[in-house]
């Protein structure tokens, strides 16, 4: 369940029936003058200015927009996220990034991903805002900018980044029913400041506590899914790229493809020691996959997504939970798990 009445939409109940609501269920910007600049509001004392690009992929585009509280003056910039083709709705992004912050809170851990702010309906598409997330570098230029530690050093680095990424997606797997499906160093964020803290969940029976240093959150929902977790039957599929039919949610495929992602990356290859190779490449025992990866690197991943999406295929030893008691077993300094 959830409620879009925050976002002036009169919905209240599921994600499946909240993605298929028309177009016109959305209340639809105006044009308005506010101290002589034209920016867009819907009456609820909220305005919006036009935006400035701030980045894009190969779906959908990120805007820098102005967001004015016309009572009080307050300006903030937040994030916009509009379709690239203007007739794809941004509706099912949103509404399951909204869902999984949701579920997430029950676990204190809905800070990992942005929260959506308004849901805007324009002529002809619609897309929606977010909070930003401040002072941030993305994995994939974190790890070109690591150039002074090599080896075990790397491994712990990299290590506390990668429990809080397993925490956070085998939550959305195996206990909300969400695949993330794009799951790569350019869709997750990790924060700048470094003090060493500690983490700890609670989750089937077992206690998880961890160390780390950078925060991770996660973005990028536009392939995003939603299915029953125990049957992997889709009822909600995001973005152009994969329907229905695809298993959802399919325990382990974010993080079989995060993976791919991290040893298709020769500077990952280059860092890491024997050790944490050795770990990486068994998880990636695949026929074809080691090959693929070390020829191609991070291009032609088509291969990869259509290998995952074959229901022959099973993710299951990459499940977050298994990879989660490896590392616990192997690095107990960052990792430590016990009954609850
Ligand atoms: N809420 C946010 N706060 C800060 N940076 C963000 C946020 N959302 C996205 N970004 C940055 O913008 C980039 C593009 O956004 P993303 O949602 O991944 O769009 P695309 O579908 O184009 O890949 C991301 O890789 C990330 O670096
Ligand atoms: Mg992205």
């Amino acid at each position: 369940m959830i409620s879009l009445k925050k976002y002036g939409i009169d919905f209240e109940g599921s994600v499946e029936d909240a993605v298929a609501l028309p177009l016109t269920a959305i209340p639809p910007m105006k044009m308005t003058l506010y101290k002589g600049t034209i920016m867009w509001s819907r009456g609820n004392g909220r305005l919006l200015s036009d935006g400035t690009k701030a980045g894009g992929g190969g779906y959908g585009d990120l805007y820098l927009v102005d967001v004015v509280d016309a009572i009080n003056g307050r300006r903030k910039k937040v994030y916009e996220k509009r379709p690239r083709e203007q007739q794809t709705n941004l509706l099912t992004e949103a509404c399951l990034q909204i869902y999984a912050r949701q579920e997430l809170a029950k676990y204190e851990l809905a800070h990992t991903v942005a929260e959506p702010l308004d849901i805007i309906r324009m002529p002809r598409y619609c897309s929606f805002t977010m909070a930003p997330f401040e002072g941030v570098i993305d994995l994939h230029a974190a790890l070109d900018l690591v150039i002074d530690i090599k080896g075990p050093a790397f491994d712990l680095w990299f290590l506390q980044l990668l429990v809080q990424i397993l925490i956070v997606i085998g939550l959305l797997d195996t206990e909300i029913g969400v695949n993330h499906r794009d799951l790569k160093g350019d869709n997750i964020l990790i924060s700048g400041q470094s003090r060493q803290r500690t983490g700890t969940l609670m989750v089937r029976g077992r206690k998880w506590s961890y160390t780390y240093m950078n925060e991770v959150y996660i973005v990028d929902f536009g392939f995003s899914c939603k299915g029953e977790v125990t049957t992997g039957n889709a009822s909600v599929s995001a973005g152009p790229f994969f329907g229905l039919h695809d298993t959802c949610p399919k325990e382990g495929r974010d993080i079989f493809i995060l993976f791919c992602y991290f040893y298709g990356r020769p500077v990952f290859r280059q860092l890491a020691s024997d050790r944490l190779l050795g770990f990486v490449r068994r998880l990636l025992a695949v026929p074809r996959v080691l090959e693929h990866l070390e020829r191609y690197g991070t291009e032609r991943t088509e291969y990869l997504y259509l290998l995952l999406n074959n229901r022959e295929f099973n993710s299951k030893h990459c499940s977050a939970w298994t990879v989660l008691a490896e590392i616990a077993s192997q690095w107990p300094a960052i990792l430590e798990v016990s009954a609850a």
